[in-house]
């Protein structure tokens, strides 16, 4: 990999898919066409399904082959081709990969047109190639309320104050014998220890009711992490009692901040909707594109792997994964690089696209990443499926 963000091969995946090496990629975004548009909207529906099914069958398999053990793959999807997509990752990933079924609400109000329900959401299939190894880290920084973390300390690091007694009554003195002892501490100064000292009083773990409790920190972690503990006198309903907290810190001491796991349900306020892609696309190089997806929600997709990532989507569009890369290495440093893929299907006749001078999707999916690495750099590496070397093939432009 070199030092390019970006690189767009224009070609049908199923053809540029095999050309690359296997397990050369960590990460697979695709949007596949939905089973609405052509030329997979038969009036059969069995049909349409089927043939839809057909398509995708053999390219999910080339894409599990360049997908590193340690990979996963994501893919968006609606409640057209859901069931099917879900039976059909299960086949060609294994069941046992199957990670999660997000529930990404890209229309907050609902499509209020037509007959029946508001439909506000679509899904996201995570399946990993190898579950007992994959690296997906399924919890987010962005998702930690820093209003959880009321207390500052004289060096201006935020934290709270945790019990260091385990509150489940599950862990108790017969069950974790081990955790039961006490220890001595002084609510004065704060300070926490197992041994005794001047000035320290003894503390053992109780619940509210009284009866006796466990901590959660063995004795060891407690003399290894002093400074993390802290002595203090509690008001509860039996009157003043001393007891000791742990002091759990919003940033590690590594400076990273901490994470939270990421729910199955992504709300636009969180991602972005298809309206707020839609602005994002047309800041950039215009409306030429009818539904893009936000960069909100592949930019929290990229949250989950490491920041060298391999990047794949093989049904590119707009280019949404390829900016959503540059935005995320341009903000935390990573290396990051995005292999984007769409075929030279035709734009609508009289569309933005048509009037806008692109006559092909992988003329829009370029122009975007262009312009992406024009704003937020990266650079850009263009190729042609077709041109000589195929897509292995050297630059035929590069954009800094
Ligand atoms: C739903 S769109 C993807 C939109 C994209 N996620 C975005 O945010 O703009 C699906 C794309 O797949 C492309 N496509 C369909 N069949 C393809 C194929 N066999 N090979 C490559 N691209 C294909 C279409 O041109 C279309 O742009």
């Amino acid at each position: 990999m070199g030092v390019t963000w970006n690189t767009v091969v224009e070609g049908d995946n199923l053809d540029v898919l095999p050309t690359l090496a296997p397990g050369s990629v960590d990460l697979i975004y695709i949007d596949p066409p939905y089973n609405t548009g052509n030329p997979f909207a038969y009036h059969d529906d069995f049909r349409g399904h089927g043939a839809w099914v057909a398509m995708m069958r053999p390219r999910l398999q080339a894409a599990r082959e360049v997908l590193a053990e340690t990979g996963a793959i994501f893919v968006s999807i609606d409640d057209n081709e859901a069931a099917h997509l879900r039976l059909l990752m299960d086949d060609v990933f294994g069941e046992a990969g199957f990670l999660a079924q997000v529930v990404v609400n890209l229309n907050a109000k609902g499509r209020q047109l037509g007959k029946g329900f508001a439909t506000s959401h679509e899904y996201l299939l995570v399946y990993a190639r190898d579950p007992r190894r994959c690296v997906l880290d399924a919890s987010s920084s962005e998702t930690v309320d820093e209003r959880d973390f009321p207390l500052t300390d004289p060096q201006g690091r935020r934290f709270r104050h945790l019990p260091l007694r385990n509150t489940n009554k599950k862990f108790n003195p017969v069950t974790a014998r081990t955790l039961h002892f006490a220890v001595w501490g002084d609510p004065e100064s704060g300070r926490v220890s197992t041994t005794p000292y001047d000035g320290a009083v003894e503390i053992s773990p109780v619940f509210g009711d009284g009866t006796p409790a466990v901590w959660r920190w063995s004795r060891p972690k407690i003399d290894a992490q002093p400074g993390d503990l802290v002595c203090r006198v509690v008001r509860g309903t039996r009157g003043e009692r001393v007891d000791v907290f742990q002091k759990d810190w919003l940033y590690r001491d590594d400076g990273r901040g901490r994470r939270k796991k990421l729910r199955t349900i992504w709300l636009a306020a969180e991602i972005g909707s298809t309206d707020t892609a839609v602005a994002e696309l047309k800041e950039l190089v215009g409306h030429v594109f009818e539904s893009p997806k936000p960069t909100g929600l592949v930019r929290r997709i990229l949250a989950t792997m490491p920041e060298d990532a391999r990047v794949l989507d093989f049904f590119a569009g707009s280019g949404t994964t390829g900016h959503a890369v540059a935005l995320q290495n341009a903000e935390d440093g990573g290396t990051r690089h995005c292999l984007s893929i769409n075929s030279a299907e035709p734009t609508r006749p009289g569309s933005n696209a048509q009037l806008a001078g692109l006559a092909t999707v992988a003329d829009v999916t370029r122009a975007r990443l262009r312009a992406v690495a024009e704003r937020v750099g990266g650079g850009l590496e263009e190729r042609s499926a077709g041109s000589p070397g195929g897509a292995g093939s050297e630059p035929v432009e590069q954009q800094a």
